[in-house]
């Protein structure tokens, strides 16, 4: 299906090493097709750091400082992620409302990193580590354009429709 209207949007999600590790990418997929999103896009990958740099920009070093980037940068490389591309109707508003705030201490309940996760930036910092909030949701539409080209090849990304799929197997 061609996106001829604009109010469909593509996303890119990873699926962070502690999300992978922790056995939840399964149920945070769900959630996703629960809420009626096509997949249009899914790999496990075993970032590269220059893979990881390409994601975290110079961009975060600005808005959260050089430390924080080091920070995201090591534990993207730290294991498997899963990268996920999404499509649905303003898509990138509804995957980061779904997701929930940066911290999972004080993301609400019903959120994926408030149901999934509590670290809070006080106890991170502490330990000097980065946040583990499982996800990553593009912020807006030219984030999202840039992140899914760093994450997939054109060709790894499907267009689809699922009515017709569905015909065919009947
Ligand atoms: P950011 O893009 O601001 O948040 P989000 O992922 O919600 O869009 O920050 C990128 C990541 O940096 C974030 O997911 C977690 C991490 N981070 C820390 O580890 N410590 C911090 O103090 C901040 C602000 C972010």
């Amino acid at each position: 299906m061609t996106n001829t209207c604009e109010t469909i949007q593509r996303t890119l999600v990873l699926l962070k090493p502690d999300a992978v590790n922790r056995g939840l990418v399964g149920e945070i997929l769900h959630r996703f097709e629960r809420v009626g999103m096509k997949i249009v896009g899914l790999k496990m990958v075993w970032p590269t750091e220059e893979t990881a740099l390409k994601h975290y920009t110079e961009d975060l070093a600005i808005r959260r400082g050089e430390h924080v980037r080091k920070l995201m940068v090591e534990m993207l490389v730290s294991g498997p992620i899963v990268a996920i591309a999404l499509e649905g109707i303003e898509a990138i508003e509804l995957v980061r409302k779904m997701v929930g705030g940066t911290e999972p201490k004080a993301a609400a309940p019903g959120t994926i990193r408030g149901d999934y996760a509590h670290v809070s930036f006080k106890h991170a910092d502490a330990r000097q580590v980065g946040v583990l909030n499982l996800i990553h949701a593009s912020s807006n539409e030219d984030d999202a354009r840039q992140e899914l080209e760093v994450w997939f090849d054109a060709s790894e990304l499907l267009e689809f429709d699922p009515h017709y799929v569905k015909q065919t197997i009947v």
